[in-house]
């Protein structure tokens, strides 16, 4: 019989570490988590790497309830120290490398974090937890992309077989194995929920959305993989973060859910959009931001279409997307306007190499 669970009914306060804070969606959900429950004490747990950066919680960082604590996933005795030190009681495990492209130029540093760092959180719990499972909770934060790749029709539903395509989707459907073996074989209690492509504030500009807009502000090339006709299901990121307070209160332990929003787009009809969604704000003529459209070399191993069917979630626990895709992408471009500080801050340094790395030839 499955096990029925609802933390915050059974427990007032909650000690819960969240691992990769200082990233895109992390950040998002550590602010809900500080707002929306003052009694929890939240621990945001992050290596801060390129992709980490405590200015996107810069407004909540005096919460009395929020502790940042600088570390190394990969670092068991570490992880194992902070579990022994601040005895958290449930964890919302984001900390990933997460970008497709640098998981073909580097695919160890994806297996180190992704496997190796998520078994060093996993044994920390296991050890810690010693049994006491009453009221424990590992939630792992996973991606659609650990399906692999669907044709023209259907859906990716939580029964669909797992085929990873690439370095971070192989990485990333390891590490949810490992979460479900954990559960089977040692009784850790677990739920892993499986997103599509998220978009919204605070995302690192190498990833399309925010790169593209990036580009068009300083008038640089869209550099569109292939054809352009890959498809991808976009999410906005606080409705993401929306369904991960759900179902780290509500879901069921053992259980897996998909989160999307079935908002499919081909990736050249996004950039359309986008291009005059920017047009407008930046008082360009329409056209003008399209023109910076170029089709370049495509990524190996790309997978042509992703898509969630996101039924379980919305009838077990009544969650939906709270903003469609065209007011959710343009408070996006309204954000990244607004910020060319932020903006500037993470483009600078490391940031070009990479991009003469990833975009030459
Ligand atoms: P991100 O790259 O923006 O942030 C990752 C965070 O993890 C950064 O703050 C980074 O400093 C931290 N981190 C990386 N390595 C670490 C280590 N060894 N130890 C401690 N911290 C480390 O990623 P994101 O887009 O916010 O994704 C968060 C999670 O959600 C990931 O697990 C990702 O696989 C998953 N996910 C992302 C998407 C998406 O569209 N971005 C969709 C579905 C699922
Ligand atoms: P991305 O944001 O990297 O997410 P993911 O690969 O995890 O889905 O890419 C989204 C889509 O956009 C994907 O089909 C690849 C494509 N893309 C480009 O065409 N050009 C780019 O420069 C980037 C970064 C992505």
């Amino acid at each position: 019989m499955k096990m029925k669970k609802n933390i915050k009914d059974k427990m007032g306060n909650r000690r819960i570490l969240i691992t990769g804070g200082a990233g895109f969606i992390g950040s998002h959900v550590v602010r809900l988590f500080l707002n929306k429950y003052p009694d929890y004490k939240i621990y945001n747990l992050d290596a801060l790497t390129y992709a980490g950066n405590l200015e996107n919680l810069k407004d909540v960082e005096n919460a009395p309830n929020y502790n940042f604590l600088k570390a190394d996933i990969n670092n068991a005795q570490e992880i194992e120290n902070l579990f022994e030190k601040y005895r958290f009681d449930s964890v919302i495990h984001l900390a990933a490398e997460s970008h497709v492209d640098r998981s073909i130029t580097d695919p160890l540093a994806f297996m180190k974090t992704n496997v190796i760092g998520t078994m060093n959180l996993l044994n920390a719990a296991k050890k810690i937890w010693d049994g006491n499972w009453e009221d424990k909770l590992f939630y792992h934060i996973s991606t659609d992309e650990v399906y692999g790749t669907l044709g023209k029709t259907g859906l990716f539903t939580e029964e669909t077989s797992y085929d990873p395509n690439s370095p971070y989707s192989a990485s990333k459907a390891s590490s949810d194995h490992f979460v479900r073996a954990y559960g089977e074989t040692y009784g850790l209690p677990y739920i892993i929920s499986n997103c599509s492509n998220n978009y919204g504030p605070n995302q690192f500009p190498e990833k399309l959305i925010p790169l593209f807009i990036n580009n068009i502000v300083e008038k640089k090339a869209l550099p569109v993989y292939g054809d352009g006709k890959y498809t991808r299901d976009w999410l906005y990121v606080i409705d993401h973060a929306i369904a991960i307070d759900l179902a780290f209160h509500k879901g069921e332990i053992k259980e897996t859910y998909n989160i999307g929003g079935f908002n499919e787009w081909q990736n050249i009809d996004l950039i359309q959009l986008l291009c005059e969604i920017m047009d407008k704000k930046l008082g360009r003529s329409q056209g003008e931001s399209a023109k910076l459209i170029t089709f370049v070399k495509d990524r190996p191993g790309h997978d042509k279409r992703y898509a969630i069917d996101a039924t379980k979630i919305n009838k077990s626990l009544g969650w939906k997307p709270s903003v469609t895709f065209e007011e959710g992408l343009e408070l996006t471009v309204d954000w990244y306007l607004d910020n060319e500080e932020w903006l500037k801050n993470v483009t600078s340094g490391a940031y070009k190499d990479y991009y003469k790395t990833q975009y030459s030839d």
